[in-house]
Parts: C-alpha cells; structure tokens; sequence
C-alpha cells in the first residue's frame, strides 16, 4: 500500500511560528541561562531554527535520545533512554526540553523525569506539535507550535521509517 503525502503546514506558518515561541523564552529566559535539550532525531530541524531566532545568549544545548516510535514503549509506558546529557550539563541549570511531537506523552514524560533525576533548577517543554487526542501520560507544554488532529506527521525533521525529515514543509501521511 502507498501512502500520499497531504501538505498541512506550510514554512512561512512554521517561521511565524518559530519566532512566537522564540519571542517568549527571550521573555522568560531574559536573566537566567538557558540550556537547551533536544530530543532527537526528530526535533533536531525545529532546534535549528529556534536557536537561530533566540536573542537571549544560550548556556548550552544538549541532545538526549529514546527508544523509537513503537508497541514496545505503549505496553510498558516507558521509552528507553539511549543517549543523555552529561550531569553535570543539568544539574542547578534552567532546562527547556525541546521536542517535535507530543503523542502519547510517554517520551517527553520519561524525559522529563530523567532530566529531574540530576537536579536541574527548573524544566519546560517546547514543542513544535501536540497530539492531545492520544495522550496517555498527562503532559503539560509549555510552548507550543500546533495542535494536530490523530495525523500520521512527516516533514521539518520528522520521519516515517526515517524518510521525510527534509522536507521544509509539514506533511500527514494519507493511505491510498
Ligand atoms: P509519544 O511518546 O507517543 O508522545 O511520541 C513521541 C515520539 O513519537 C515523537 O518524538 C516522534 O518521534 C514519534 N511520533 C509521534 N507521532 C508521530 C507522527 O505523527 N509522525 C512521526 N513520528 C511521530
Ligand atoms: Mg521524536
């Protein structure tokens, strides 16, 4: 079976959109340093471009990575970390998780209890894309992009089988 690519979000909407969330960590953020934590892969376009449009100076950026997208990680409610930030890179530090899409909550809710582990002075979540309709594990954003409908995304970083994360735009995968 092919799958279309349907066009849902275009690069001006993601720019405008960037520069929104971007505006208010400067905010936020204005006399306290800021540590970046991407989770990757797929945050790692979205992180790109954040930074760039950030005018407050960054502590730090870091990456943490977790198990994919799978069965596995539903029935136990748990992603397995498989890459992290040194400790001492959180510890005492204000954190902004950076993530591209919020599903079921279970990623960005073990990342954020891991991060939690080491001390850090305070942590939020940005992310690019929320999912509420299939949220299992309550998770608070606390910057958001969009809100999406129960839509298989690709595009701007984000994969299907690690195809697609080139592409400028943001895209839902519709069978044919
Ligand atoms: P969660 O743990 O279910 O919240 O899922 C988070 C991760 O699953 C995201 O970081 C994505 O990597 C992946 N994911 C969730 N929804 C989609 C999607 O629509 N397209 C591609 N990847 C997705
Ligand atoms: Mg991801």
């Amino acid at each position: 079976m092919s799958k279309n690519l349907v066009h849902l979000i275009s690069q001006t909407e993601i720019v405008s959109t960037t520069k929104r969330l971007a505006l208010k960590i400067d905010r936020d953020y204005q006399d306290r340093p800021l540590v970046l934590v991407g989770i990757l892969k797929g945050s790692f376009v979205f992180l790109a471009d954040l930074v760039r449009k950030l005018n407050i100076p960054l502590e730090n950026i870091e990456f943490m990575r977790l198990s994919s997208y799978g069965s596995s990680m539903m029935s136990s409610g748990r992603a397995k970390i498989t890459m992290s930030p040194p400790a001492e890179a959180i510890a005492g530090k204000d954190i902004i998780l950076v993530e591209d899409i919020v599903d079921t909550g279970i990623t960005t809710d073990t990342a954020i209890q891991y991060i939690q582990n080491f001390q850090p002075a305070s942590v939020r979540l940005c992310a690019l894309l929320d999912k509420p309709s299939r949220r299992q594990v309550p998770v608070q954003i606390d910057y958001l992009g969009f809100t999406v409908e129960d839509l298989f995304i690709v595009g701007y970083g984000i994969d299907f089988d690690q195809k697609y994360r080139q592409l400028p735009d943001i895209y839902y995968l519709e069978e044919e």
